[in-house]
């Protein structure tokens, strides 16, 4: 497989990577950056600084990179030469958030430096954005181009996100501002504004009219791993709903943007988050399900409950799954329900979106009529990239016997390219300045605002979230609040 062709050069640039020695630098930022090393899109300068806590010389922190590329970088992609050739771009520098001193240092580090623009990525908790961005400004560190990356989570409520955002506001203007949903990066996501907006072919029924309802699920076979202590705090709404399930909702929802640009893409998102319908406390009890997984089987293996999982409280009620009935209060999608799922330790590693049409107004097939299922679009994100459009169809015989089959678009077959991880889009994109991939304040905002009242309901609830099965699809809750409209689920059809 060949390795996609960037759109246009990036400028030169110095990379300084907080959190540089963590996890998602090691798993994912340097390994992403390393392919578009290897892709040939990074320029002649393009200097990454990994920025950390601990005191290592910069040979360490190249063998850190190089040990953990063994993990994370696909056998087929590794390179001893391009890996050398990468790591000449590559240095470390210890610098604590809270030390204006070794902010002294980056700034005499970065004195000379003739990259036209500068890259900060956070990849640390929350608490040190404040710190890290007024360091930077009182070490004359920010200059025009300059940008801020920032990872997620942004806040626990609107209060800590609107903070956030004022701290990091003070030091840099709103187009400086990346902040990253992950899911935006990645490859189906973009080909889903392929699908809506390059082709005339489902603008017609993408409304009410012949809509009659969409369902997105985010479903994981991991548990909580080692992420135990971070994610009870957190919970499967603010982990995954508040942003990678709303973006998602955005995208498929909303009217068509005029141009690409971003503001053009961001104003029309934010119509979206705006239109989603409040949650009452009512509503709270009716149209929302939260779950937590006991133990159960994945794949043959036995795996513990959430509960019995480390660095979780005993008796914790943080949840592990959602499932909600949003609507939109707009002309194109009012009282379409869109059903939003995500859980950790599912029966599948699923991501997609499953957009089920009305069926024929009137039939004209004897027996087949009045069962005869709409068309059904699916666009899966994963595992695979596909698309599929059910259709009704004649089954071969003597008798009028109609059964759903699928045109299927399998990306892979097509296109047989390597996709590009989300962030190796994403990291060009901050580099070159592209801020369309990227959440901007006020949809933070309004996200944060939906979701503040399900999190209210929720904690003044006497009821505990609903216990399922490790490896199942969820609690049977989650079946009942789709069958009440005489929906199920994609995997129960
Ligand atoms: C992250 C969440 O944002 O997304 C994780 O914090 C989750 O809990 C992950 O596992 C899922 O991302 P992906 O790309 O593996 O679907």
């Amino acid at each position: 497989m060949t390795t996609a062709p960037s759109p246009t050069q990036a400028p030169s640039f110095d990379l300084l990577l907080f959190g540089g020695t963590g996890d998602l630098a090691m798993r994912k930022l340097l390994p992403a950056l390393y392919m578009r090393h290897r892709g040939g899109d990074l320029p002649a300068h393009g200097r990454i600084v990994g920025l950390a806590r601990e005191t290592m010389s910069r040979g360490e922190f190249i063998d850190k990179v190089r040990a953990s590329f063994d993990r994370f970088v696909p056998a087929a992609e590794r390179d001893a030469k391009d890996f050398d050739a990468f790591a000449q771009r590559l240095d470390y520098l210890q610098v604590e958030a809270n030390t204006p001193q070794h902010f002294e240092a980056l700034a005499a580090a970065l004195k000379d430096s003739k990259a036209a623009v500068r890259v900060f990525f956070l990849s640390t908790a929350p608490d040190f954005f404040a710190p890290i961005c007024k360091n930077l400004a009182a070490a004359g560190l920010v200059h025009a181009q300059s940008r801020v990356v920032l990872e997620k989570p942004l806040g626990r409520d609107l209060a800590s996100a609107q903070k956030i955002n004022e701290d990091v506001g003070s030091v840099f203007a709103e187009s400086q501002i990346f902040r990253i949903d992950h899911y935006l990066g990645k490859e189906p996501v973009q080909n889903l504004l392929a699908l809506r907006f390059a082709n005339a072919l489902l603008e017609p029924l993408w409304n009410r009219t012949w809509v009659s309802n969409v369902q997105i699920t985010i479903a994981e076979q991991v548990g909580v791993e080692t992420r135990g202590a971070f994610y009870d705090r957190t919970g499967a709404l603010r982990d995954m709903v508040q942003n990678h399930l709303l973006q998602l909702l955005c995208i498929l929802a909303m009217e068509p943007p005029n141009s690409i640009h971003p503001d053009a893409v961001r104003d029309e998102k934010l119509k979206v988050l705006n239109a989603l319908r409040p949650f009452t406390p009512a509503d709270v009890e009716t149209r929302t399900v939260r779950g937590q997984y006991r133990a159960g089987a994945i794949g043959g293996q036995r795996v513990p409950g959430y509960l019995e999982e480390p660095d979780i409280p005993a008796g914790s009620s943080t949840e592990s799954y959602v499932a909600i009935r949003a609507e939109l209060q707009n002309w194109r999608w009012s009282g379409v329900p869109f059903y939003l799922r995500t859980g950790k330790r599912m029966a599948e590693r699923v991501a997609e979106i499953v957009v089920n049409f009305r069926a024929v107004p009137h039939s004209i097939f004897p027996g087949a009529g009045a069962g005869t299922p709409g068309n059904r679009l699916v666009i899966r994100l994963q595992p695979d990239e596909e698309l599929k459009l059910f259709m009704m169809a004649k089954v071969p015989g003597d008798t009028l016997k109609l059964k759903p089959v699928e045109l299927n678009l399998d990306f892979a077959e097509q296109f047989r390219q390597r996709p590009m991880e989300a962030y190796e889009r994403l990291l060009m994109d901050a580099i070159r300045g592209n801020l369309t991939l990227f959440m901007r304040r006020d949809e933070l905002d309004a996200a944060w605002r939906w979701c503040e009242p399900i999190l209210h309901g929720w904690a003044q609830s006497d009821q505990a979230p609903k216990p399922y099965s490790a490896g199942s699809w969820g609690p049977a809750a989650a079946s009942a609040l789709v069958g009440r409209d005489g929906v199920v689920w994609r995997e129960e059809a």
